[in-house]
């Protein structure tokens, strides 16, 4: 009992002095009251480790000052132990119903007394530091489950981003010197066909009658067709060369792995890197047609932060995106699909400090309940196997965490779903 003390209620003064006394005697500190209101009034003020209450008082009697105390949470768990005449079994047994501790008999057997007031401040002290305790550990053990949750977050974005990422720039490696072949040598074969068709063009000046075997063949090939049509041929094998190194290049930036410090990275080359990822779901299958992807993008400065990872951002959301529209489709008339094509969009601007980019797809949408809950760790509402529940805590972990943005959604029920990223142009430091 550190600085706490007992205190004695009772309407008869020689009572009140015997009891005061033989406490203190043990060293205890004791406040007295002389009747019930003045016991209460002591309770709510100040209150004390233990009250010893007399039974019989005139005005407010202890059963009714024990029940107040009892029926307020702030002093509910103050023990009290009754003072009543021997006989009266009746008293001590209503006084314990009421949430008494104890009873002690008057006239006091002052050894007794003491002993019985010792045990209950043991008591006491002891609940009191049990449930300190509790109290600790469960805030201990909480505060383990968040941080434990977070790691595992982080491994499995790493693990993910890894898996796919090495998946891709092996491809993106393997696709370069191949077509770094081609591509080089599309400007060679242009230039061959010139030459082979000036050599033509000089045999049929100096020898304008070949003869009938070659004149013949020249009319089979039709060589003024193959004059116009070669150029064409080669012109499209060297756009669709272009094509397959620009390609390579997005699955490069998609795939870059992030180095452990920020670096000026074009937001807008990030999403379409994940576009073409994400391309052979977007097309036309046999449950629905293609999926429309609309840009609207604005002048964005170059953005400090980690492109792997805003590359994922964007791929959880965009695959989510995919999967509310897919479900969608199921429930939808083809009338209806015509009113309201599938589409996402994609949209960006600069927002003072801030680059600001908003996804929309008009997919299920979500219900109230479902988009309070779509950032929590592990929450999926798709069958196991297909989510997992981790994608959008990934991402807001990414978003405001490492970057220091915010992430947010709107969503309506059968309208479709937005989510706005905001994103610091200038990184910031925690
Ligand atoms: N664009 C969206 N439209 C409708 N519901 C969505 C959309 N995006 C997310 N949700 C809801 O939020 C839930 C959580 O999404 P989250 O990406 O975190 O996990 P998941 O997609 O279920 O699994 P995974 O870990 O594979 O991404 C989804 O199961 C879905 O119910
Ligand atoms: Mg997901």
């Amino acid at each position: 009992m550190n600085n706490g003390f007992i205190l004695v209620v009772d309407d008869n003064p020689t009572n009140l002095a015997v009891i005061s006394q033989a406490l203190r005697t043990e060293g205890w500190q004791v406040r007295i009251a002389v009747d019930g209101e003045d016991a209460l009034n002591k309770v709510v003020q100040n209150p004390p480790e233990l009250i010893l209450l007399d039974v019989q008082m005139p005005g407010l009697d202890g059963f009714e000052v024990c029940k107040r105390v009892k029926a307020d949470k702030a002093t509910s768990d103050i023990p009290i132990i009754f003072m009543t005449a021997l006989s009266d079994t009746d008293s001590k047994v209503k006084g314990l119903a009421l949430g008494g501790v104890d009873y002690i008999v008057k006239p006091f057997e002052q050894q007794e007394a003491i002993a019985r007031v010792r045990v209950h401040l043991q008591l006491r002290y002891l609940t009191q530091t049990l449930e300190q305790q509790i109290r600790d550990r469960t805030q201990a053990l909480s505060q383990a489950l968040e941080e434990l949750q977070h790691s595992h977050l982080q491994v499995i974005q790493s693990e993910k981003m890894s898996a796919l990422g090495n998946l891709v720039a092996g491809v993106a490696h393997e696709i370069n010197n191949p077509i770094g072949c081609v591509v080089g040598n599309v400007s060679a074969v242009e230039a061959t066909i010139k030459d082979l068709f000036g050599v033509i063009d000089l045999y049929g000046k100096h020898f304008p009658n070949p003869g009938a075997e070659i004149e013949d063949e020249l009319e089979a090939i039709d060589l003024d067709y193959l004059r116009e049509d070669l150029p064409k041929l080669v012109k499209a094998m060297r756009d669709g060369s272009d094509r397959i190194v620009s390609i390579s290049r997005s699955l490069s930036t998609f795939s870059r792995a992030d180095t452990d410090r920020k670096q000026a990275f074009d937001i807008h080359e990030g999403i379409d890197s994940t576009i073409l990822i994400l391309r052979h779901r977007l097309k036309a299958n046999e449950h629905r047609p293609e999926i429309q992807v609309w840009m609207d993008y604005g002048t964005l400065p170059l953005v400090e932060c980690f492109p792997g990872q805003l590359n994922q951002v964007f791929m959880n959301i965009l695959a989510n995106a995919i999967d509310a529209i897919d479900e969608a489709n199921q429930g939808r008339s083809a009338a209806e699909l015509e009113a309201n094509p599938n589409c996402i969009k994609i949209q960006t601007a600069l927002s003072g400090d801030y680059v600001q980019i908003t996804i929309f797809d008009n997919g299920t949408g979500m219900s109230e309940e479902v988009r309070s809950r779509i950032f929590d760790h592990l929450y999926t509402t798709k069958t196991v196997g297909k989510g997992t529940g981790l994608g959008l805590a990934i991402a807001q972990q990414i978003i405001e965490e490492k970057h220091g943005g915010t992430i947010e959604v709107n969503s309506e029920l059968s309208k479709g779903t937005t989510f706005m990223i905001k994103i610091p142009v200038l990184p910031h430091t925690f």
